[in-house]
């Protein structure tokens, strides 16, 4: 592969690199931008220069793309990023609300199904919340004792989640806690002056986990759904209007028919307050999950309660609008030409298209939407080396185009390279993980290297993305003709002859 380019030369190249980054977190994470993030984006990427001891910016990003989604680096650099500001006993009143009106409730219905309380902490930063919502409930623990307690606290941050399982903690996180608590519930450690840790009695009932709250395959993972209780508090804020869309939408799919959403104090969503029943206390409210109206579809869809479409931004009070790109895209024109020579691919036009984007290119040879449909056009004519070549070009003009990793892939995995094939269809997941057609190229080249579960897995995923956005085009701005559902047929003869045994 080239190396990573950084674009036309500009004053600061780490800006252009950073920007780069943030995009990348954006599209993963769903964080949104603003100068004081950005700030602080770039200070997390100086840190982790520093730690690695890189000097060069592009490198840094090469190594995050080359790391994937099982490496180390992206959660090295999310645990510097991340805003994890928390402590216990957060707003008071959600804690007084969960045990006064939430929990009776919860008891009432437990008495006709005995399964444990589950309560997750959406966010959960180093686990205050998680263990202040164990001492509220501790109390009443004479009524919840027989069905069991379980809270789950989840988090991308890493170094945070570490800290949440060591349970030690300072004075100054427990300056909001009621009196009583650090007497009942904290052994001050031995050898560490003034730090206290969380009794093994409240720490038994805790869990923590690593998890994305906008991945769409959260609510599907073990342990992720049936929860009776969700505060997602101080989360929503720092994301973006879609993955506002998405991570209520996975909160949905998680929480039980009646259970309870919990949002941060300043997270107000009208769209929420006009399709939910409430329960309140003084400035404290959870929103109650309505029970489905229809059954589950014999086809596996998940049934979600009436969860709004058009949630309105945090406070702010307007409409949620999908972020303009932070790195500038082709002139109208461009666009449009580019648009144009898609869909003449689509119709089989290819020399109609072809021409266009020559045309293009000579134009505007750093016009990556072009050059990426000229690799596309190439790989039809069974010029693989040629095609490779311009997805090369694509990845030097922009590094986080998964459309060209997934070219590269499929081009990879034609000249039998099949493990670094892998690798770029990894990579484009990793830019993008509902693009359908790479979910199923990955299922189709585990199957072929007798991966079996791992082919499974990934043809599932391709029929989950396509289920969730279904009008979504399979392989993002390549000219694909197959369409979102031929495609999860496709996964799912796959899963089924794996299943019966072949490969
Ligand atoms: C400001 S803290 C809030 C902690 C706690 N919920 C509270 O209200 O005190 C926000 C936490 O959300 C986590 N977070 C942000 N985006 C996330 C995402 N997409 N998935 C999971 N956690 C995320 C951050 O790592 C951070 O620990």
């Amino acid at each position: 592969m080239g190396s990573i380019g950084i674009g036309p030369k500009t004053e600061d190249p780490g800006a252009e690199i950073r920007n780069h980054i943030a995009q990348l977190l954006r599209g993963r994470f769903g964080f949104r931008g603003g100068q004081l993030q950005e700030r602080s984006l770039a200070d997390a990427v100086r840190e982790r220069m520093r730690a690695l001891g890189r000097s060069n910016p592009a490198d840094y990003l090469r190594d995050l793309l080359s790391d994937g989604d099982d490496g180390r680096e992206l959660p090295a650099l999310l645990s510097e990023y991340t805003n994890t500001e928390t402590h216990f006993f957060r707003h008071r009143g959600r804690f007084e609300l969960l045990c006064a009106r939430v929990l009776p409730e919860l008891l009432a219905r437990k008495n006709r199904s005995p399964r444990p309380l589950r309560l997750l902490s959406a966010g959960c930063s180093s686990g205050d919340e998680v263990y202040s919502i164990v001492m509220s409930l501790w109390p009443h623990r004479s009524k919840w004792n027989p069905f069991g307690l379980e809270v789950v606290g989840c988090d991308i941050n890493e170094r945070a989640l570490a800290k949440a399982r060591l349970a030690r903690y300072g004075s100054w996180p427990l300056r909001f806690a009621p009196p009583n608590i650090k007497a009942g519930f904290f052994a001050p450690c031995p050898g560490e002056h003034g730090i206290l840790e969380v009794n093994e009695a409240v720490r038994r009932h805790t869990s923590f986990r690593r998890a994305n709250l906008v991945d769409p395959g959260l609510p599907d993972q073990p342990g992720m759904a049936g929860f009776d209780v969700i505060f997602c508090c101080n989360v929503i804020i720092y994301l973006d209007g879609p993955s506002t869309v998405r991570l209520l939408d996975n909160l949905w799919r998680m929480l039980e028919p009646d259970g309870f959403l919990f949002l941060g104090y300043t997270e107000n969503f009208p769209g929420l307050r006009q399709t939910c029943e409430t329960v309140s206390s003084q400035d404290y409210v959870a929103y109650r999950k309505p029970r489905p109206e229809r059954p589950a579809t014999p086809a596996g869809e998940h049934v979600r309660g009436p969860l709004p479409r058009d949630p309105v931004v945090p406070s702010a009070g307007t409409k949620v609008k999908a972020p303009a790109a932070a790195a500038p895209g082709p002139d109208e024109n461009t666009a449009g030409l580019c648009e144009l020579a898609r869909r003449h691919c689509l119709a089989d036009r290819h020399e109609a298209a072809a021409e266009i984007v020559d045309r293009l290119l000579d134009r505007a040879p750093h016009c990556a939407p072009a050059r990426l449909l000229r690799g596309h056009l190439l790989c039809g004519r069974g010029e693989r080396a040629a095609a490779a070549d311009e997805c090369i070009k694509v990845l030097d003009i922009d590094p986080l185009c998964a459309a060209a990793h997934l070219l590269l892939g499929m081009l990879l995995a034609e000249a039998e390279a099949l493990e670094d094939a892998v690798g770029e269809v990894r990579k484009a997941l990793f830019l993008d993980r509902d693009l359908p057609l790479a979910h199923y190229t990955l299922g189709k080249l585990q199957a072929g290297q007798g991966n079996r579960e791992e082919a499974v897995r990934a043809f599932s995923a391709a029929i989950r993305v396509v289920h969730a956005q279904p009008d979504k085009p399979v392989a993002a701005e390549l000219p694909v003709e197959l369409g979102a559902r031929a495609l999860a047929e496709l996964a799912e003869q796959q899963i089924v002859r794996l299943k019966l045994g072949g490969s």
